[in-house]
């Protein structure tokens, strides 16, 4: 099975998490696109949808579901979302798609993150993966350095990319994320930041792994 079929596989079985009648949060990437695919054979059987970047929303529409701007949804049962890394305890490592801010708003409308995932994102420890951060244009040489002195990393533009919300990106590399929830709560507090692709606030309660075996699910309660 290709990573890709694996990804289908975990987009399908997340429509069992789907509450009928409800609004779904809908996340960003090659994975949410499978779950998108499926939730269309659902459409009529929900009141739409929260979407976190323009590209899940166009898709959305193109298959006639229902897109919400989230103010206009105070909950929602579940947020379906991809991870570049997760591991054992639910943190993630998001934002590979340039859709961080806005997966990390729709997930704190959720009751619950229901993580999607191919087996390759399942990690012992967070950091291998580039660390996203989306900054404010004028703090990104003060946020570069400070990544460097706080925890040795390096951190650069990714080329090209200009967020949904009109932000640079940076990906900082060799991080090594211990305690996921205190480096997220740091980050943070950083002037310039708008987010950090660390979800361990936002981590995720289950998570559906695409084996080879079939989908496995990891529990991490909440
Ligand atoms: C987008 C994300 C994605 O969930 C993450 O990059 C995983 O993507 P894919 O499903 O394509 O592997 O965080 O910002």
């Amino acid at each position: 099975m290709t990573a890709d079929d694996l990804k289908a596989l975990v987009g399908r079985a997340a429509l069992a998490y789907v509450v009928p009648g409800s609004v779904v949060g809908v996340g960003t990437g090659s994975t949410v696109n499978h779950f998108i695919d499926a939730l269309a054979t659902f459409k009529g059987q929900i009141a739409g949808a929260v979407s976190s970047s323009e590209k899940s929303s166009e898709r959305l529409a193109a298959h006639g579901i229902a897109v919400l701007d989230a103010n206009a949804v105070a909950a929602i049962p579940v947020y379906i979302d991809g991870a570049d890394e997760i591991d054992h305890g639910g943190h993630m490592i998001k934002g590979g798609g340039a859709a961080l801010t806005r997966e990390k708003i729709v997930a704190d409308l959720a009751e619950r993150f229901i993580c999607i995932a191919d087996a390759s994102k399942l990690v012992e420890r967070l950091g291998s993966y580039p660390l996203p951060v989306e900054v404010i244009a004028m703090a990104a040489a003060r946020i570069t350095r400070r990544f460097a002195e706080a925890y040795g990393g390096v951190a650069t533009p990714r080329q090209g990319v200009t967020t949904d919300n009109g932000n640079l990106l940076l990906d900082v590399r060799g991080l090594q994320i211990a305690d996921p929830l205190a480096m997220e709560t740091e980050i943070n507090q950083w002037p310039g930041v708008v987010s950090v692709g660390i979800f361990a606030r936002h981590r995720a309660s289950v998570c559906l792994l695409g084996t080879a075996q079939g989908v496995q699910t990891l529990r991490f309660g909440a």
